[in-house]
This record gives structure tokens, C-alpha cells and sequence, in this order.
């Protein structure tokens, strides 16, 4: 009895599972009515969330969520209430499909056009979805895709200007990726915040172009770097430190000859090369601190870094750890998932000494995560907590249901779960105003507070979007960060449902109609 319970409650997951990657096709505006508690009067700002929306077009199906049109959620709150507000990005293919009503272009992730490889082959053209993230910086709302140039949009009403060049930094169709990092304190900039994010680009002839942009609050760029990376080089995210960039180059190898005959995507050409280090690329952030450096570390892979910190000569860097690449299969449906068989990603520290070379990694909780978060203010610092989704289950592979704060100094976790069909998406850290840890950030005699984890540093609250298959609709969870047992402080449910999702972050910008900014 109880193998049948499990057996109908897994296929029930799994349908449910499914549900939350329906497209939504529509487009909302208005203030959240449906609350459940109360949103903190204290909570001032605009959480920005990215993701497909459209996960099928003109009645066909795309073959990866990653290649869906993206669908961007602004959340403001305005003393105690929410305004919400979503839209597409107004993209060049987005805008052609729509006119066409049928899909006119291959997505780089397994969607291929209609008539076979023929149909298919040399059609090497990038269909920018604008899916993956959105920042709000130098007065700039700009929704991210790692391929290509970011969309500029509207913050207050989210309506698409068009490709942002920044100014010229960029060039036509150039990389820009999907995970900046903000330098809360960036001391060569004499304390002033600065954005730093870059862009990759592997070449035919086996190597690699990376190129790193450091961008200040005005919008001009403080530092630019251009490098040359031996092997194909598959750049997801980074992570700083006050002095330096990392990057992982994780083992794979590319095989491109798929793609141009028509018969895969591109990115299907990816394979891991089990049992191969990686490749962690440490490059300084200034010329003074030399030139870049590469260490060897264990063979895996990872998509997200959660932080990373210096401790006198060593780089501590905490991410996501796979055991390995799991290739972008041609075959199947995403949505019908065997959660048994999930990649399995674990929570980890690297360390590398940047005197002696040697590199080790060590687990920091064995619950299967993703999508680790932390508090803007302890970006490249010391610090004590990560946040992330995670599986419902402590250890071995599973779906995102749950959230989870784990304590890296102590090793001391805490989760939530918001209920048994219910899927997790990215959380987003809010420290609450004038709390200890903020003010210690920003008191002008404090100085670069590196090494000085700050009191209270989980003062704040926890956003998370919450796709509900009980009621195919999509919740946002508000949590006080100190207590995530305690449940939500307040639950926004929307009418609707989002599809499951992928980054955002958040602004201390309101835009609901009635502000002004
Ligand atoms: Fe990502």
C-alpha cells in the first residue's frame, strides 16, 4: 500500500512537474490582492524575475525549456502592497514568430524548424530569447541572454527598448553573460559599487575569446580585459573576490559538425570529458596584482557559483558541483522527467592556494541544490550563509521543492518546504533596511569590510517564486531569512501560473504606477 501511495504520488509530481512548464502566452499588470500574512511594510524595492514563457509556438513544441521566449516578472512593493507586472521581451524573434504564428528559427538548445536537417543545415542564426536573467544597474533594467547582447527595458512598465550595446562596450552580437556579479565596496574604485560580468566566446580553431567588463553605477566601464583561453571553453558564471575574477573551465570537448549539417542545436554538441580536471582560471581584477593563472582542480561541473572570498593566499570559491556535464540530449521530452536520474548537485568549497598551486574541494551539505544565493553585501567577502533551492529529500538526487539556508562556517542548515506538489524556484536575498549587516557595509570608517562577516548577516527577508500543481498557479513566498521553519511571512498567489523559471534579482527601485523615480 504504502509502494502504491508513493508510486500515484510520484506520477502525480511528475504531471505536476509537467504542468508548470505550460506556456503562458498572456501578459499581466495590477496590484496582488490575494495575500496570504502580510507583506513587511519595511520590503521597498522591485524583484526582477526572468524565464521562458512561451514553451511552444504556433503549436509546436520546443524541444528545452532554455530555448523559450523570455517572460520577465517585476514585483514592486510599495509600503506593505505588491504590484506586479509581466511582459516579454520584445525581441527581433519573438516579434517575428509572433507575426508569423509559427517558429522560424532553430533554439540553441534542441529546438530545430520544421523539415528535417535540410531545413536546418547552415541555418547558423542566434535567436536572442532574452530568458535568462535581469539586473537593474546604472539606471539600466537589462534582461540577459549569455549568447548574445542584453535587451534594455522599461523598469516601470517593462516595455522593450531594444538591444543595449552599453554604450558601445558591446559589439553587434557580441557574448555579454547572464551572471554579473555586484562588488559591493570596490576598492579601486575607492569604495563605490561596481558591476562585473563578461562574456565568452569559443572559436573554431579550438580556443576561446573571454572578455571581462567591469561597469560602474554610471554605466561606464571602469575595466575592460580581453584573454585568450586554450580549449573550448563553456563560461556559465563566475564568481569575484575584491582582487580577482575565477572562472571554472569545466572538462568538455565541442562537436560543431551536428549543428551545421542540420541534425542537433548547437549546444548538443557538448560532451563531458569524464575524469579530466578543471580548469580554475584566476584572473586579477588589476594590473598591478599581475598576470592570470590556472590551477588544476577535481574533474565535475558546474553551472552556478554561490561566493567566493580570499583568506590571506587562498581563494575560496563555493558552488554547485556535478560529478559531470549532462549532455543536452536530442532524444526525449523534457517534461517527462525521471527525478531518480537527475543530475545531483552538491554544494561545495574550493580552495586554491595561490601560492603553492595545490587545490581541494570539500562538501558543504549533501542535499541535491541549486541556484545559491547570498547577501549583496558579502558578494567576494567572508560569509556565513547561502541560500538556495533544493530537493525535498537530504541527500540524492531530486527536483527543486524546497529552500535551503545552510551556514558554511558551521555547517548548520535550515529548510522549507511549501508543499508536497509544490517546486521551488531561485530565491533572491532582501537584507532588511538599517539592519546590522548593512550599516556595517555602508558606515564610511568601517572601510572594506573583507574578512569581517557582519552582524546579523541573515537579517532580511528570503523571495521565492513557488510554482503550486495543486492549483496550476504560481506563488511568491516572502520569508524572513533568520527563521525559513517559520514558514513565509506573507505568500503573494498569483491568478496565474509563470513557468518555471530561471534567475532575477532585486532593486531598491520602486516602480509601481504611482511612484515616481
Ligand atoms: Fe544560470
Amino acid at each position: 500500500m504504502a509502494l502504491a501511495e508513493t508510486l500515484v504520488d510520484q506520477e502525480q509530481l511528475r504531471a505536476d512537474w509537467a504542468r508548470g512548464y505550460e506556456s503562458q502566452p498572456e501578459e499581466h499588470a495590477g496590484w496582488v490582492s490575494a495575500v496570504s500574512g502580510a507583506i513587511p511594510p519595511e520590503l521597498s524595492g522591485t524583484l526582477f524575475r526572468n524565464g521562458p514563457g512561451l514553451l511552444d509556438v504556433g503549436g509546436r513544441r520546443l524541444h528545452h525549456p532554455f530555448d523559450g521566449d523570455g517572460l520577465v516578472a517585476a514585483f514592486s512593493f510599495v509600503d506593505g502592497r505588491c504590484f506586479y507586472r509581466s511582459r516579454f521581451v520584445r525581441t527581433a524573434g519573438y516579434l517575428a514568430e509572433r507575426r508569423a504564428g509559427r517558429l522560424l528559427f532553430r533554439g540553441v538548445f534542441g529546438t530545430q524548424r520544421p523539415g528535417g536537417w535540410l531545413a536546418n543545415a547552415l541555418d547558423l542564426r542566434l535567436k536572442n530569447v532574452a530568458n535568462t536573467n535581469v539586473v537593474h544597474w546604472a539606471n539600466r533594467l537589462l534582461a540577459l541572454w549569455e549568447a548574445a547582447e542584453p535587451h534594455r527595458l522599461d523598469p516601470r512598465t517593462l516595455d522593450t527598448y531594444g538591444v543595449d550595446r552599453l554604450g558601445g562596450l558591446l559589439r553587434d552580437g557580441e557574448p555579454f553573460a547572464a551572471h554579473p556579479h555586484i562588488d559591493p565596496f570596490c576598492h579601486w574604485d575607492g569604495g563605490a559599487p561596481c558591476l562585473v560580468t563578461f562574456g565568452v566566446k569559443p572559436r573554431f580553431d579550438g580556443t576561446s575569446v573571454l572578455k571581462i567588463y567591469e561597469i560602474g553605477p554610471d554605466g561606464l566601464a571602469r575595466r575592460t580585459q580581453e584573454l585568450e583561453i586554450d580549449g573550448f571553453a563553456f563560461l556559465h558564471d563566475m564568481a569575484i573576490t575584491p582582487n580577482y575574477c575565477v572562472f571554472f573551465q569545466n572538462p568538455l570537448r565541442y562537436d560543431p559538425l551536428p549543428y551545421l549539417f542540420g541534425r542537433q542545436s548547437a549546444a548538443q554538441g557538448l560532451r563531458s570529458l569524464p575524469g579530466q580536471a578543471t580548469s580554475v582560471l584566476v584572473v586579477p581584477r588589476h594590473p598591478s596584482l599581475g598576470e592570470p593563472r590556472t590551477f588544476q582542480a577535481p574533474p565535475g561541473f558546474v553551472w552556478h557559483h554561490a561566493n567566493a572570498c580570499e583568506e590571506g593566499d587562498t581563494l575560496h570559491i563555493d558552488s554547485v558541483w556535478y560529478d559531470r556535464f549532462e549532455s543536452f540530449s536530442p532524444a526525449g521530452d523534457f517534461r517527462a522527467l525521471d527525478f531518480a536520474q537527475l543530475p545531483y548537485g552538491v554544494l561545495a568549497r574550493t580552495s586554491v592556494d595561490l601560492r603553492t598551486g595545490a587545490t581541494e574541494r570539500r562538501e558543504l551539505g549533501a542535499r541535491c541544490c541549486e541556484f545559491p544565493v547570498l547577501h549583496p553585501g558579502r558578494v567576494g567577502r567572508d560569509y556565513r550563509y547561502v541560500y538556495t533551492a533544493a530537493a525535498d529529500a537530504p541527500e540524492g538526487p531530486g527536483i527543486l521543492q524546497t529552500l535551503w539556508k545552510v551556514d558554511v562556517a558551521s555547517g548548520a542548515s535550515e529548510v522549507w518546504s511549501p508543499g508536497p506538489r509544490c517546486f521551488a524556484g531561485e530565491p533572491v536575498f532582501v537584507p532588511r533596511p538599517r539592519s546590522a549587516a548593512v550599516a556595517h557595509l555602508t558606515t564610511p570608517d568601517v572601510g572594506d569590510p573583507i574578512g569581517n562577516t557582519g552582524p546579523g548577516e541573515d537579517d532580511g527577508w528570503l523571495l521565492a517564486l513557488v510554482y503550486d500543481g495543486a492549483r496550476h498557479g504560481t506563488d511568491l513566498a516572502i520569508l524572513d531569512a533568520r527563521d525559513l521553519a517559520a514558514g513565509p511571512v506573507a505568500t503573494l498567489h498569483l491568478d496565474h501560473h509563470l513557468p518555471h523559471g530561471l534567475h532575477g534579482s532585486f532593486s531598491s527601485g520602486r516602480f509601481a504606477p504611482e511612484d515616481r523615480y
